[in-house]
């Protein structure tokens, strides 16, 4: 990502050491307090590096003045966050265009409570990462439709599926680009036939985009709200710095919303959740974020990059019978274990069998059964660690 050099200080960009092992057990992380010890936690979507120095500077300072009360929105954050929306993809943004929210999921809920009542419809290609529990809770009906491998062997839209889902009750496409669990990063093309579904039966298109930091060379991010100023008007598009950053605990998160009377109705809707104000600490850890962790971000993504063709090689080579197509985006792979010769639920095989924690694909939606998922934000030892433990596993089949 090269973004303008905005730091004053030329230690924000000292080198990071990604293999660092640091314990986060004792430290209340999800992923470390689920399992015993002597389990690899694989699965939980964040990362198992320090945060850019320079957040961690900024969170000591802030809490160096001892009185945390009621914060103000921060209205440097929201130019500086349209200002890097016109520099990374040309995508024009007024600052007010921007809503904070205290994470993407209480953002996709506003999303869908602009437009839909408990009982409407949510259109939401599968396999999707944990959303659809959150859907149900909220009355929502989710109409899963399974993504298809596309010409090139990707996973894509099944366009005919999609439309044939569609009922008098339905009122939100779920866009979640870069994919998660696909690991895709969708083409213009693709983007624009969503589109076209979308415009046809008057759906809003809540485009869940916090991966967008995190796209390998050779793919590019492309916002869907920016591809066409239309295009804008009917969606609502959320990113932040959670998963780029590794800072999901700080509870910051922006929507976009470009249209003024969507953008109002969204404002309420947050206002009648309560939702309107986030935390403190997310308003200074986004900040020191965007203003100076542009170089850390560089470097772990080449090191994310390295960590994902370690998986995918070791899958082909010493997993037979499973088959991840290449991330283009995100730190998950997909792994279909269908061929691989294992009874049963593939997680639950490689728990018990490899003291691997993975997440079941079955969570995920239709189209999860017989599939894990393996979050790779973690140091390549332990990324190789887990694998030799699931290859042993295997040859014991
Ligand atoms: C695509 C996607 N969006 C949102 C989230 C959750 O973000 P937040 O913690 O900000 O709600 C996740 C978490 O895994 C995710 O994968």
């Amino acid at each position: 990502m090269v973004m303008p050099a905005t730091s004053k200080n030329d230690s924000f960009r000292e080198p990071c050491d990604f293999d660092q092992t640091i314990d986060r057990c004792h430290t209340d992380s999800i992923k470390w307090c689920a399992y015993p010890p002597d389990v690899l936690p694989l699965y939980a979507a964040d990362m198992d590096f320090l945060a850019p120095a320079a957040i961690t500077r900024a969170l000591h300072e802030r809490v160096a003045h001892g009185i945390y009360g009621y914060p103000t929105e921060c209205q440097e954050l929201r130019e500086l966050f349209a200002g890097r929306l016109q520099h990374l993809y040309n995508w024009q943004v007024a600052p007010e265009e921007v809503v904070f929210v205290p994470r993407v999921v209480a953002g996709v809920s506003a999303a869908c409570f602009t437009v839909a009542a408990a009982g409407d419809a949510l259109l939401v290609p599968t396999p999707q990462y944990g959303l659809l529990n959150i859907f149900a809770a909220a009355g929502f009906v989710s109409q899963e439709v399974a993504l298809i491998p596309g010409p090139d062997g990707l996973l894509t839209f099944d366009l005919d599926a999609l439309e044939a889902a569609i009922t008098e009750r339905t009122r939100v496409f779920f866009l979640c680009n870069p994919h998660n669990p696909a690991g895709r990063v969708f083409t213009e093309a693709e983007l624009r036939q969503i589109r076209e579904l979308c415009r046809r039966h008057d759906l809003l298109i809540c485009a869940d985009e916090v991966y967008s930091d995190l796209v390998f060379e050779g793919r590019r991010h492309l916002p869907f709200a920016a591809i066409e100023r239309d295009f804008a008007d009917r969606t609502i598009t959320l990113m932040g710095p959670g998963k780029s950053y590794n800072i999901a605990g700080l509870r910051c998160a922006m929507a976009i919303i470009t249209n003024p009377e969507l953008r109002e109705s969204y404002v309420r809707i947050l206002t009648g959740m309560g939702c309107a104000e986030i935390n403190l600490m997310g308003y200074v850890g986004t900040l020191a974020a965007y203003r100076d962790g542009n170089s850390w971000l560089d470097q772990a993504l080449s090191y994310l990059a390295h960590n994902r063709e370690l998986v995918h090689r070791f899958v082909s080579e010493h997993l037979p019978g499973i088959r991840m197509d290449m991330p283009e985006g995100t730190y998950v792979a997909w792994l279909d274990c269908r061929q691989a010769g294992i009874a049963g639920n593939p997680a639950e095989f490689f728990l018990r069998e490899a003291r691997v924690a993975l997440n079941d694909g079955l969570a995920f939606g239709k189209g999860g059964e017989g599939f894990v998922r393996l979050v790779f934000g973690s140091p390549q030892r332990m990324i190789q660690e887990a694998l030799e433990r699931m290859s042993e596993a295997m040859r014991r089949l």
